[in-house]
Order: structure tokens, then sequence, then C-alpha cells
């Protein structure tokens, strides 16, 4: 500290001081940033230290009654690197739901309400297609105390086999049906997290509001074969000679899931809250997510490849950014890029009104052979701004 000017240390000391709390669907959460269901959730021991490290909260790795079902393969992740810099941009996998016994999870759910009373404890739940399963499901975890539910209609692969997964988040009349047997019982808020692998994700999310959930969760990863091995020619990762699609997510997704996510911002009724994620690593992902829609973000894959302690940063970089546009609560930022949102012939009219239309008509299609087509290209790009640090 003692390097700092007065000014930067008290801009220092603002951004500490920060209230990042946001409260959805009647949850205080500490800050918007939620361990996403996967590795970084799969027992009682990491989620603790994700609460230390300064998680607002975390979605459980999906369990579901019978652990004896689910066996799980190795390899099952693969990686796809910027070819410039090494770094993964892309990694997918091929892992199923939690393979632990429902007994152990009961009683680490129950331990971590305990210890952890004001950290959000979401538990991820599937089951097979029957009313008493997923109903009986909802009973047990629910009566550990934790603060609610994300039915997982999405995991891509394996599952699928069993008719579960994005085998219901597919089919938005399994959506409906299923969140309802659930919503019967539940006494606590539902969300419902929706598959990536269909044409409109609008309708799925939209069923499961029917059906009675009060969020949603966008997205789970996209199916994918992440490649294929040029010396054995077998496609990656390969068991034993062999493989199956999976679910792709990291920095790659994020386009494609901060699409979504503003799909759903204008789509969802007044009230139904959106957790956002894909490709989430840092603060300026997150914000991004939130602008358009999202009142908690999650991640999975970033914590994976860099560890819970990006946590920091998030923390951090949210609070600078609220600190230099002047937001006073994290609920303030959410959604307010979507009105942005408009129709190709509305921004051709509006590029006439502000007399920029001859930009446009410069670029007609025509002139592509008087430059090159990389320059074309970079002339036409406009970039994600620098990522503040
Ligand atoms: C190895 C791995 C395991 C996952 N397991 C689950 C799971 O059990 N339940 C679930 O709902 N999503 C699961 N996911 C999906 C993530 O929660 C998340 O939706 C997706 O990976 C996109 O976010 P990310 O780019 O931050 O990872 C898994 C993802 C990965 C990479």
């Amino acid at each position: 500290m003692s390097s700092m000017t007065h000014a930067a240390y008290s801009r220092e000391f603002e951004r500490r001081a920060m209230d990042l709390s946001i409260t959805v669907n009647g949850i205080k959460f500490p800050n918007p940033f939620l361990l996403g269901s996967g590795p970084p959730g799969t027992n009682a021991r990491v989620i603790a230290k994700s609460f230390d490290a300064g998680w607002g909260g975390v979605v459980a790795k999906t369990v579901s009654l019978e652990s004896a079902k689910v066996v799980n393969v190795s390899p099952r992740y693969g990686r796809l690197r910027s070819r410039d810099t090494g770094e993964v941009i892309g990694f997918q996998n091929i892992e199923l739901i939690s393979d632990r016994p429902i007994d152990v999870w009961l009683d680490e759910f129950r331990q971590l309400k305990k210890e952890y009373p004001h950290h959000v404890l979401i538990a991820s739940i599937m089951e097979e297609y029957e009313k008493s399963r997923w109903q009986e499901l909802t009973r047990l975890v629910q009566e550990t105390g934790v603060d609610g539910f994300e039915l997982n209609f999405s995991c891509p692969h394996g599952m699928t086999e069993r008719r579960m997964g994005s085998e219901m988040g597919e089919h938005p009349d399994l959506t409906e049906e299923v969140t309802r047997w659930v919503v019967e019982v539940a006494t606590i808020p539902v969300w419902a997290k929706m598959t990536p692998n269909i044409t409109n994700i609008k309708e799925p999310s939209l069923a499961s509001v029917r059906g009675g959930a009060v969020g949603v969760s966008a997205i789970n990863t996209i199916l994918s074969v992440i490649g294929v091995d040029l010396k054995t020619l077998r496609p990656l990762p390969t068991v034993e000679g062999y493989t199956v699609p999976g679910g792709y997510s990291s920095q790659a997704v994020r386009p494609i899931a901060l699409r979504m996510v503003s799909q759903l911002a204008q789509a969802l009724p007044e009230g139904v809250s959106i957790s956002g994620i894909g490709g989430i690593e840092r603060s300026h992902d997150a914000i991004e997510f939130m602008l358009l829609g999202a009142s908690t973000v999650q991640i999975c894959t970033g914590v994976m490849l860099h560890g819970v302690k990006i946590i920091e940063e998030l923390n951090d970089g949210l609070a600078q950014f609220m600190t230099d546009k002047g937001f006073e609560t994290v609920q303030e930022i959410v959604g307010k890029s979507i009105p942005y949102f408009s129709t190709h012939m509305d921004l051709v009219q509006r590029m006439k009104a502000a007399k920029r239309i001859r930009a446009g008509e410069s670029s007609r299609d025509n002139d592509w052979a008087e430059k090159s087509i990389t320059e074309k290209t970079e002339e036409l790009t406009s970039e994600r701004t620098a990522e503040q640090e």
C-alpha cells in the first residue's frame, strides 16, 4: 500500500468495502459468483474450500438416487488450445453426474449448511423419467436445508442413454412435466438448467416456467467432438480405441451462451431469474452475462483450469466496474444492455439517420477484390474492449 497514492488507496478501500450481494428468488447471495455444477463442487471438502476462498455460492455436482448406475471412463476430458499462445480456449468432457452415494451427499449437504449458513448451496438433481423418483430425490435433498434446486435437464452425454439430462431439456413437454413434479413437493426455489443443443432455448425454458421454475440456468455444454488423432485415426478423447461426442465448455462457448442468455432475458416473464453460464473466467466475462440479464453467474471449467482463487479477481473486478460506472448495487447491472438489441433493418435505418450509410455502402460485396481478404475483414471487425486488469 505504501507505494499507492492517496487517491489510489481510497479507491482500493472503496472497492474492498463494496457490497456485492444480490437477492435472487428470495435467496441472498453474498456475491453473484457460483461454482457451476461439476468437478469444482464434487464433494463437501472442495465446496468448503471454495466458500473459504470467497465464493458466494455453489451449485453442487448433480446427484441422483442410484449412484451405482453412474460409471465414468478415463480419459474423459479433451482440450482445444490457441495456436498462438497455447492457452486452453475450448474444453470437452464426457463425464457423467456424481458417482457418490446419495446418503453421503445428504450428510455433506447438512454439514455444509451447518458450517456455512450464509453461503448459498444449490443442489443439482437429475433422475429417470418417473414422478416418484424425482419427488423422492427432491424430498430427501430438501430436508438437508439446501437453499435451492437446479434441475439438470441438460447434460448432453451418457445419461441421455437412460433418457435423463438433455433428453428432457430437448423436449419441452418433458421439461414442463418434470419441473411440475419437483415444484409440487419443493418448498425452496427451483431453477431449471437448459441444454444449448436445441434450436430455440426459449421453448424449454418457458416450459420449465410453466411447470413452476422461478429461475433458468443457461447453458450446459454444447455437443462436440474435440478432435481426431492423426496418428491413430481415433477421435478424442479415446477410451480403449473408441469415443462418444461430449460436451464443449470454456471460453470458446461464451458468445453462444451470451446470445442464449440475451434471448432468455427478452423472453422470460418478470421475476424469473437467469443464472448465466459458459466460458466465464474473469470479471469482464461475468459482467457481460449480467448486462445481458443474468443475476448470478456460474463458473465450472474456468475453476478447473485456474483454481478457486479466480474468485478474487471476479470480486475485485466487479467492484471496480461498479465504482467506475457508478452502479451502487449489483442488481442495477442486470439486463442493462438488453435494450440495445434491435433488428437488422433498424440498424440500417439508424446508419441512414446518422448519415453514415455510405460506410455501409462502401463495403458492398463487389469491393472485396480491391484489398486483401484479411485487410477487408479487419476493416469490418469490431473488437471486444480490452480487459480490465
Ligand atoms: C467436467 C465437467 C463436468 C460437468 N458436470 C456437470 C454436472 O454434473 N451437472 C451439470 O449440470 N453440469 C455439469 N457440467 C456443465 C457445467 O456446469 C457448465 O454448464 C458448462 O461446463 C459451461 O460452463 P463453463 O464453461 O464455465 O464450464 C460439467 C462440466 C464439465 C466441464
